[in-house]
């Protein structure tokens, strides 16, 4: 695991977004995995930039979702299949039916599940998968207690992590659903590259967990300590808690110029 220390959201998201450009030079068919919530945000602001400087071109990838809420209806705002749309599918242009996500509203959810696992392994698998964390230590839905070998299925959210989204929804806990579908643990660690990005101070522990802390399903993200290419990008604050934190800079600087991210 590589961790990165960075100034500020903006640092981070120029390093992401080097990586998926880079990624879609090589191969232009690439399948990119999506994360939603705050912290991609600037991801998809810097990549929606390229794109209108002709920098880069999204028209043969694809996109797969991490998770979507259980029960929204299809015109809610923060459902997240709109989200996606919003911040980053309608900004760049890779074709809408190149947008895939788990259907939160499957009268058969177990159905529902295996075929989005069915359809990521069918496109080769994603080749770079954005994360966020949760304050928990959650990556996509996975809250504490999931399999870490768990595949996409439904999960009720922690009380934690509905209060952490009620900015989402007028601060108002009672519209925050209770269940999700999300990729399990398994999925995303079948990703090629785990690119995770965390900013401010609540991320912290979260931060020092998952990358210093025992792998156990009570931080999720741990898991990524077994992955073979992930890359945590993170600010001063999301670091702060880091105890290596002086050997990932050094290691940062003293790269070798042909190692890439
Ligand atoms: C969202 C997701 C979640 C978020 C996490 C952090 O698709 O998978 O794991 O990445 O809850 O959310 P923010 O970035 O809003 O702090």
């Amino acid at each position: 695991m590589e961790l990165i220390i960075q100034p500020d959201k903006h640092a981070i998201a120029t390093l992401v977004a080097d990586s998926i450009t880079a990624l879609i030079d090589r191969k232009p068919d690439a399948v990119l995995g999506v994360a939603t919530g705050s912290s991609p945000l600037t991801v998809y602001d810097e990549l929606a930039r390229r794109y209108e400087a002709g920098q880069v071109s999204f028209a043969r990838t694809q996109a797969f979702m991490l998770d979507e809420y259980v029960g929204l209806p299809a015109e809610h705002p923060q459902r997240y299949r709109n989200v996606i749309e919003a911040e980053f599918a309608s900004r760049v242009d890779i074709p809408a039916e190149a947008v895939h996500g788990p259907d939160g509203l499957a009268e058969d959810i177990p159905t529902a599940c295996r075929a989005y696992d069915e359809a990521i392994a069918a496109v080769g698998g994603v080749d770079l998968q954005i994360l966020g964390i949760g304050t928990d230590g959650h990556i996509a839905f996975n809250e504490p207690g999931s399999s870490l070998a768990s595949r996409t299925r439904i999960k009720t959210l922690t009380g934690q992590t509905r209060r952490d989204n009620a900015r989402f929804f007028d601060d108002d806990l009672n519209q925050v659903p209770t269940h999700c579908l999300t990729q399990g643990l398994a999925t995303i660690m079948s990703a090629k590259h785990l690119m995770l990005v965390a900013t401010g101070d609540h991320k912290a522990e979260a931060v020092h967990q998952l990358a210093e802390g025992a792998v156990s399903a009570m931080w999720p993200a741990t898991i990524m300590q077994h992955h073979p290419h992930a890359t945590v990008l993170v600010d001063e604050a999301a670091g702060s808690k880091l105890q290596l934190a002086g050997y990932y800079r050094e290691a940062y600087e003293t790269k070798p110029a042909w190692q890439s991210l």
